[in-house]
């Protein structure tokens, strides 16, 4: 990518005048392109980054692995944009303002309700971040800035490339993006030794809806604040992050042992919810819940996974396990070590497969999906878990997909206030809770839908209350959200905006109207503007 300042002061001599302007005479998106042609032969950008649906191209630009969001959010956008220079970010914001149209910014396309490429109703472009994915690690500094359009697999790749002791918390699958993964959250397999990805970014450039492009000390303290977790989507579109890096030692542990219902596993989980959030931080016991046939008795059962991560050797982390968690009888056959980056092939069930499998930025399969999630303070009782087996069971009978997951929460994610950033889940956390469902028939879709809402509704009384919490990444338009994408009331966005960030929803909307008090920046569920 060319130097972001020569191409700023490329625009700003070409046409920065035009920003700002804001009139709606016309909705055709004949005029959107011929603003968009207009503003790309100023700045001698290539049009060719240019797509409409007639154009082969348009179709494999748009995700397709959740076909479910198809009859959710029905209308694709009536234009691509795939910039390689920030001048054709600014002239596609230019343009969208002028004409009045909504911009939705993809960087991965893994959001779980596809707000990034798709939308209710409302007329929209897509500004898609793919081509803005340089890397560049600084070994001595610890730091990494990375482009908005990287996939977690990239940077890990990168990283391994270039220290076999420096790593980065964020999440398991490599094709997630950066752009909405680190302004979301960012969870991983070493997030309770060095927490979320969001708690790493020392450093962010960002366009706003003027065209400006902001750094951390131009954009101010509040505007930086919101992206580490409130979504960049509502404020502006950002452009890379940079990142401190988390020391991690040359060989690292990892293990998964499964134990079904007729192997103890009520008693393993409900163990596990005792000490998950207490054990050493450097040890994060991650557990997968499913659906199975025993192989013991042919019926159907669950299976519970302790997918575990350990920074260090066996040898230390056998006698952890010995003392905090001793029912699970782990054995040193049970143990694995290996390199950080090889923990992150096991972790995304690539063991078997060359280290440059994490550049692959094609999402695995395609499958009808829909997730939730959910947050515990308190152990869910054994009898509440024996219900929880009992909607798997009865699920596995319909054929669905199905899957739980606890993500252990304590360690270093308790030693940060509730309000440090806008994501409030840290300490009284003991785990979070990921619902999966999964299917690949149209017609078990509304199966699907019912099993996962009705587990979530008999999960009321086990989860946390007033609000109960979600994850933010883990984006849930059941939860609430304005179909139009018009301009929606603080009272009706907060009613999936305090379930995802709790008080800071409020500092969040003070945020946004301070840095966007014309809404632009807009989607089913993001941040309102006071007073609209
Ligand atoms: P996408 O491009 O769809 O963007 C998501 C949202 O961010 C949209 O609203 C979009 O507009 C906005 N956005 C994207 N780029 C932007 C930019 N440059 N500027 C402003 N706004 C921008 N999470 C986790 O914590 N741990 C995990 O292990 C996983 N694993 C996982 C696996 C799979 C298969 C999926 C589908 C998802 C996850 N996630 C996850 C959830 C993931 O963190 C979440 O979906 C992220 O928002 C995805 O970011 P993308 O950039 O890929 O999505």
């Amino acid at each position: 990518m060319a130097s972001l300042h020569t191409l700023t002061l490329l625009l700003i001599s070409t046409n920065l005048h035009l920003f700002g302007a804001s009139s709606s005479n016309s909705n055709g998106y004949d005029d959107f392109l011929e603003c968009l042609t207009d503003q790309f032969h100023r700045s001698n950008s290539p049009t060719d980054t240019i797509y409409t649906p007639q154009n082969a191209t348009y179709a494999t630009l748009l995700p397709s692995h959740n076909p479910r969001l198809a009859s959710v959010l029905p209308r694709r956008p009536d234009l691509i944009v795939t910039p390689f220079h920030v001048s054709e970010i600014q002239a596609s914001i230019h343009c969208s303002r002028v004409l009045n149209l909504q911009i939705r910014v993809k960087s991965g396309g893994h959001d779980y309700e596809g707000l990034s490429y798709a939308s209710a109703s409302a007329p929209f472009v897509i500004v898609d971040m793919r081509n803005f994915r340089s890397v560049s690690i600084d070994e001595k500094a610890k730091t990494a800035r990375v482009e908005v359009g990287t996939t977690l697999g990239q940077l890990y790749y990168t990283i391994s490339r270039t220290s076999k002791t420096l790593a980065f918390p964020s999440g398991v699958c490599p094709t997630v993006g950066v752009g909405g993964h680190f302004s979301g959250g960012g969870y991983g397999m070493i997030t309770r030794k060095h927490g979320l990805a969001l708690d790493h970014i020392v450093d962010a450039k960002l366009i706003n809806t003027d065209g400006e492009i902001l750094d951390r000390k131009s954009m101010g303290e509040d505007l930086f604040w919101a992206i580490r977790g409130g979504g960049g989507s509502s404020f502006g579109i950002v452009l890379e992050f940079t990142v401190t890096l988390a020391s991690v030692p040359e060989t690292v542990t990892v293990f998964n042992v499964t134990r079904m219902l007729e192997e103890n596993a009520t008693e393993l989980v409900d163990k596990w919810q005792h000490i998950a959030d207490k054990v050493d931080e450097n040890l994060l016991l991650r557990l997968f819940l499913s659906p199975t046939n025993s192989p013991a008795t042919g019926n159907i059962t669950v299976a519970a996974s302790f997918t575990s991560m350990y920074l260090g050797g066996a040898r230390d982390l056998l006698p952890i396990m010995e003392e905090q968690f001793p029912e699970l009888g782990l054995t040193e056959d049970d143990c694995k070590e290996m390199s950080w980056v090889e923990s992150v092939l096991f972790f995304a069930n690539l063991d078997d497969q060359p280290l440059d499998v994490l550049l692959d930025r094609t999402p695995a399969g395609s499958f009808y999906f829909k997730g939730k999630s959910d947050y515990v303070s308190a152990p869910i009782p054994v009898n509440g878990l024996r219900e929880i087996w009992n909607f798997l069971m009865e699920g596995e009978r319909s054929s669905l997909q199905l899957q739980l997951q606890f993500s252990p929460y304590g360690g270093v994610l308790n030693t940060y206030s509730d309000h440090e950033t806008p994501f409030p889940h840290r300490r009284g956390n003991i785990f979070m809770i990921h619902y999966s469902v999964g299917w690949f028939n149209l017609n078990e879709s509304e199966a699907g839908i019912r099993w996962i809402r009705g587990l979530y509704g008999y999960m009321a009384r086990h989860v946390t209350q007033n609000p109960r919490a979600a994850y933010f990444n883990y984006r849930d338009l059941d939860i609430g959200r304005n179909n139009d994408a018009g301009n929606t009331s603080y009272d009706q966005a907060s009613v999936w905006g305090l379930k995802y960030f709790k008080n800071n929803f409020k500092r969040l909307v003070r945020v946004k109207t301070k840095f966007d008090p014309s809404n632009f920046f807009r989607n089913e569920q993001s941040i309102p503007v006071l007073g609209m």
